[in-house]
């Protein structure tokens, strides 16, 4: 903890605390003593909260990737959530949560099917503090397309119908052949012919 001696001449009487920690949390109070009311307090809360989500891509296919979001040593409890780029909150796993002392472990893990920058968002209400770490996924999946289903459809639909009337047409071509052939009977002459 520093502090100022040289600001004091300027009614400034600040204390700077680094490198945090949860024990510094807490009520403070700065006395300006010896005034002809008597002395002057001021109070003021510190909070002191930590909670920075880590993400990894745990697995991942063409269709899917299993996102892993892990916030150590938060304190107090956060809630931690998976929202998409426009912010939503997507479904994901129920969150496996332990505690040490005051401090919470959670890890959260969602599996998601679109391409998109998601983050891992850690919320501490008490603090008004909020945090959060990105991650892409760029999955291989083709962009839901309904104009090229229906034509890949209708496409298929012709290709059977077309399969069915040529079928068709052959077996009465064959069947006619066959009603010729006892007519004329063409395999006769040629035994004939040779
Ligand atoms: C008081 O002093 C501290 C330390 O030098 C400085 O960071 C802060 O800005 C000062 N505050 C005002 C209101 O001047
Ligand atoms: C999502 O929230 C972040 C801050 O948390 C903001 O910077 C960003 O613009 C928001 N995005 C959308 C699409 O609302
Ligand atoms: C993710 O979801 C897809 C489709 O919903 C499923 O096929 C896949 O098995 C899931 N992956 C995991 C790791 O749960």
């Amino acid at each position: 903890v520093s502090h100022f001696p040289e600001e004091l001449k300027n009614g400034n009487a600040s204390i700077k605390i680094t490198d945090t920690r949860l024990e510094d949390k807490g009520n403070y109070t700065c006395i300006f003593p010896n005034t002809q009311s008597g002395d002057i307090r001021f109070h003021i809360e510190l909070a002191v909260g930590a909670a920075e989500p880590s993400v990894t891509n745990l697995d991942e296919t063409n269709d899917w990737a299993l996102l892993k979001c892990v916030v150590k040593g938060a304190s107090p409890k956060p809630t931690v959530e998976w929202w998409d780029s426009n912010n939503q909150t997507i479904p994901s796993e129920e969150p496996q949560v332990s505690k040490k002392g005051e401090r919470f472990y959670v890890t959260l893990k969602t599996n998601v099917t679109k391409t998109d920058r998601y983050h891992c968002v850690a919320t501490q209400k008490e603090i008004w503090h909020q945090a959060h770490t990105e991650i892409n996924v760029r999955l291989n999946v083709p962009e839901p397309n309904t104009g090229w289903k229906i034509v890949a459809g209708v496409a298929v639909g012709v290709a059977v119908v077309l399969a069915g009337i040529l079928s068709w047409c052959y077996i009465k071509n064959k069947k006619k052949r066959q009603q010729g052939e006892t007519e004329i009977p063409l395999s006769r002459e040629t035994e004939t012919q040779r």
